[in-house]
């Protein structure tokens, strides 16, 4: 019950206005509608508010953090917030994946709550070939939500990037907390088995339906 009302306080303390001239912004330049981030922001906060709880980043001690394909940066800043260090990563404006447009207005809505001040961005277009990891740093959390770079990936290419890449980012005792979509989650599970990587997967009520949540740890 508390961290709800802590919860709400925070939420109000999020600089909406800011996000709002930016989505504004590229509305009416016609560049990239980012309507649906105000519009679906109760629904962001709550799945962002989900991983606070879950890793307790609340109680726990501060830790280096890098949230992988920060998007908006809303997980970023909400950890930034509570005193956490924080790392992000975000495709390059001309990249393979995703249009120039999309990028900056990812870029420009960080900018307005000044998070690029606060933390360091890696350029980083993630493929299942190329397991150089962005930062020279060794994090305790490794977060990735709602991404989709891993789209065609098979188990192979999970096990093998996951090994090889994102455990070697993380210190000792780290952890990887991957919110994928559900239909993936089958081929992630597997990819861990095979590897034999240590994990566990979140199985929670309504956002069950929707997202599977697994942390992934390194096994030395
Ligand atoms: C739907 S947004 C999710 C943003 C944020 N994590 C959230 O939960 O709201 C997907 C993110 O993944 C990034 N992304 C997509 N394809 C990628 C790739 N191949 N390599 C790296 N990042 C990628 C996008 O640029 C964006 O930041």
């Amino acid at each position: 019950m508390a961290n709800i009302k802590f919860s709400k306080v925070f939420k109000n303390s999020f600089p909406l206005n800011k996000l709002q001239t930016i989505v504004d912004y590229y509305h009416l330049t016609r560049r990239k509608n980012g309507r649906k981030y105000l519009d679906e922001f109760d629904t962001h906060w709550e799945q962002k508010w989900v991983a606070v709880e879950l890793l307790d980043l609340i109680e726990q001690d501060r830790k280096q953090i890098l949230d992988v394909g920060a998007g908006i940066g809303l997980f970023a800043w909400i950890c930034v917030t509570l005193g956490h260090k924080v790392d992000i990563t975000e495709l390059p404006v001309d990249n393979k994946y995703q249009p120039t447009d999309i990028i900056n207005f990812f870029d420009d809505a960080k900018k307005s709550f000044k998070l690029d001040e606060t933390v360091t961005t890696y350029r980083w277009e993630i493929s299942c070939t190329d397991y150089k990891f962005p930062s020279k740093k060794k994090y305790d959390l490794i977060t990735m939500q709602r991404t989709n770079f891993d789209i065609g990936w098979n188990t192979d290419d999970y096990t093998t990037w996951i090994t090889n890449c994102l455990i070697p980012g993380l210190v000792p005792d780290g952890k990887i907390f991957w919110v994928c979509p559900w239909k993936k989650s089958n081929m992630l599970r597997a990819a861990c088995e095979q590897g034999k990587i240590k994990y566990l997967q979140h199985q929670l009520g309504d956002l069950g339906t929707e997202y599977n949540i697994f942390e992934i740890y390194n096994n030395k």
